[in-house]
């Protein structure tokens, strides 16, 4: 059984085919409205989502399957104590995979632990979020046009932001990728993400707290909003949440084909005047999102394009 909990569960190659197959289905998304038919989606979500959730949602009922799920704890029978484990077993029963998004670092590997059927990270506490490390991908591979020799910034919560965690450590398998680590000193990437996997994998990378002095060397930056869940307290998420604000102004002394990335969703840290600007990606982001979610569950569930008739050839009746 394959699931998806962290993004090196994935070998290169095997994302390197989850990404072209996701280009194959944004070229003729019709090929793939039926591939799906009579499987079920369950989303158990524990925490908020909008983009990550819907785009699971839209994704399995584009390959024509269906979805069950709850978007909130409240919703679910863990307002009554239910173990993550014993839920996943129940659903087990009536889905056939299941994308989990859990506060708790490890609940996903859980419920993955307990159950026959694929399960998908959809983001566990400020940990993983390795769904949107493969549209973050697929973003760079289609808008930069490749996954190697770039230098990318991260900038703002890199401390709690998953998303980054996941990003950092799938780009450091790929080569020539140099890390600008933009934050405040109170919320820098934690040390195991430096030791275990920036170090481990000679991955070039520096820390600033200057947004202005390194922007003008990127070929990507990809933003974050600061994670005010996960603060111990509302005077420290006061005093960071908008350390960095991306305005046009500032985007003067940035690339002409710089690439703005953000997982969204936006609080401050990206000023709305931004979003005309063509280099400024995260809605398009969101949009790859669910295409290489269709290609992700295509490849858990083992389902195939249908091989159409060749050219000429007719369905006798
Ligand atoms: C992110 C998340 O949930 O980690 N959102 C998303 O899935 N696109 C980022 C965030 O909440 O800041």
């Amino acid at each position: 059984m394959k699931h998806l909990i962290d993004p090196t569960d994935l070998s290169l190659e095997e994302i390197d085919e989850i990404l072209t197959l996701a280009e194959d289905i944004i070229a003729d998304p019709a090929a793939y409205s039926e591939v799906a038919k009579g499987k079920k989606l369950a989303t158990l979500f524990y925490e908020p989502s909008t983009r990550t959730r819907l785009s699971f949602e839209a994704a399995m009922i584009d390959l024509g399957g269906s979805v069950i799920g709850f978007s909130s704890a409240q919703n679910s029978s863990a307002s009554k104590g239910e173990s993550v484990a014993d839920t996943a077993r129940i659903v087990e029963k009536y889905a056939d995979i299941i994308a989990m998004r859990h506060p708790k670092e490890g609940a996903p590997l859980v419920a993955a632990m307990n159950v026959n059927i694929p399960v998908i990270n959809a983001g566990d506490g400020g940990h993983l979020h390795p769904t949107q490390t493969l549209t973050d991908l697929l973003t760079i591979r289609e808008e930069a046009g490749r996954l190697n020799h770039l230098t990318i910034g991260f900038c703002g919560d890199l401390k709690f932001g998953r998303t980054v965690h996941s990003l950092i450590k799938q780009l450091s398998r790929y080569s020539g990728i140099h890390f600008v680590l933009i934050s405040p000193q109170e919320l820098r990437v934690p040390d195991y993400i430096k030791d275990e996997i920036l170090v481990k994998n000679h991955a070039e990378f520096e820390e600033v707290e200057d947004m202005e002095t390194v922007l003008g060397k990127l070929d990507i930056l990809y933003m974050t909003r600061v994670q005010r869940e996960r603060f111990f307290n509302e005077a420290d998420y006061i005093r960071l949440k908008d350390t960095y604000i991306l305005t046009e102004e500032k985007l003067k002394l940035a690339l002409k084909d710089l690439k703005i990335l953000h997982p969204l969703p936006r609080v401050n840290e990206i000023a709305v005047e931004v979003d005309k600007d063509p280099r400024a990606l995260y809605f398009k982001q969101a949009e790859y999102g669910k295409f290489v979610r269709m290609a992700l569950m295509m490849k858990l569930l083992g389902l195939k394009k249908p091989e159409t008739a060749p050219e000429g050839e007719t369905t006798a009746c």
